[in-house]
């Protein structure tokens, strides 16, 4: 396992306890020093788990034919890569060609978690969506404090006293979640999504003060002027975010009202959005403030680390068995196949790339 070297990624590929279940399997398991580190994991407990720990990323690529990653390698590794590897990791290659070279010049069979697919579900986006999900409401309560430059209203009121009112628009993984956190906060929440039975169907599971909607300009217009918060949780697959708040509704929101736009990571779905950091996390629009942070899951590396592990080590327990007897148990990771043999061979990748 390499040690993340993307600016402010503190996850990491496996936890401790991923580890151990790899060495229980009989598997060597190389971890680069101080991969953990960022996500509070030290080298001691991986030792302890069974792994052996490398002093480099050269020694984790030589002695290692799996190499797990949490994000597409930078510039400074793509050197370290080989016809033996096999590279599993978040590639997002359509927006990365100088890493589609490396890895194509490298011959190695390169496996992104985003394309690994079951019945149009896939399990290795879904935890950090369900992460960012659960932060944005979280984060918005705060930002909704006169302190951070909010309007001053509390997320779940008290009695007598209405609590914020949240519209999230997008009833998929991260909106489901987003919904969930708001409304046991407190908060009034309405769900939106052009799947209408789909949004019902998530405020009924969340209960308590949650309604569920038809999305559309005309209701989102509607709604944007009584909206303390407003989560931007949407996603045509393969597609940039589709715009849901424009600069007119947005200007119809109240004064320190909270716009968090976790679709920005697909260019986002408030007009005219610029990405925000860890470092600078919100920024006023007008008069409204507005987070868009596109590697949200890296404020919380702890919890999604364990969160990436749970999902992925089934199939990394798979992978490290061989390929054949990988793709016998999760068929699903042929799919997953962005890069082999020195040729980019996943067929959305390829169009987006222009090959
Ligand atoms: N910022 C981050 O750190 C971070 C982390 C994880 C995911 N994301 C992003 O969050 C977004 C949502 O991901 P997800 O996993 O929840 O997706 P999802 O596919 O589970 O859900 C998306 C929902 O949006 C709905 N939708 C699409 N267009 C719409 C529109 N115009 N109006 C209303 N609803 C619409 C869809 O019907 C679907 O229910 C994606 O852009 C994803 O890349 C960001």
């Amino acid at each position: 396992m390499l040690r993340e070297v993307k600016a402010d990624e503190r996850r990491v590929a496996l936890t401790p306890d991923g580890a151990r279940a790899l060495a229980s399997d009989g598997r060597t398991v190389v971890v680069e020093t101080a991969a953990g580190e960022g996500a509070g994991f030290s080298d001691d407990e991986y030792r302890a788990a069974g792994a052996d720990i490398a002093v480099s990323s050269r020694e984790v690529a030589d002695r290692a034919g799996l190499l797990l990653h949490v994000k597409e390698p930078q510039t400074s590794e793509f050197d370290l890569f080989g016809p033996h590897h096999t590279l599993f990791t978040y590639l997002h290659l359509a927006a990365a060609p100088e890493v589609v070279a490396a890895l194509t010049a490298s011959g190695c069979r390169a496996i992104a978690y985003e394309s690994v697919e079951v019945d149009r579900v896939y399990p290795l986006l879904a935890p950090m969506s369900a992460v960012a999900g659960r932060l944005a409401a979280q984060s918005a309560a705060t930002y909704l404090e006169a302190r951070n430059g909010g309007r001053g209203v509390l997320f779940g009121g008290i009695a007598d006293v209405p609590p914020a009112r949240v519209l999230v628009i997008g009833a998929g993984v991260s909106g489901r979640h987003a919904a969930a956190v708001a409304a046991a906060m407190g908060a009034e929440v309405i769900v939106a999504d052009l799947d209408e039975t789909r949004a019902q169907a998530v405020a009924r599971d969340i209960g308590g003060n949650t309604r569920g909607i038809a999305s559309g300009p005309r209701v989102i217009d509607e709604l944007a002027p009584t909206c303390d918060v407003i989560i931007g949780a949407v996603l045509l697959p393969g597609r940039a975010a589709p715009t849901v708040i424009t600069s007119t509704t947005l200007a119809s929101m109240p004064r320190g009202s909270v716009i968090i736009d976790i679709a920005i990571d697909q260019g986002g779905c408030v007009e005219g959005v610029r990405s925000t950091t860890h470092q600078d996390p919100i920024r006023d629009m007008g008069h409204v403030r507005v987070s868009a942070t596109p590697n949200m899951p890296a404020a919380v590396p702890r919890t999604a680390t364990a969160a990436l592990t749970a999902a992925t080590l089934p199939y990394v327990r798979a992978l490290a068995a061989g390929w054949p007897s990988a793709i016998a148990r999760h068929p699903e990771l042929v799919g997953a196949v962005n890069v082999e043999g020195g040729r980019v061979v996943h067929p959305e990748v390829g169009a987006a790339l222009g090959l």
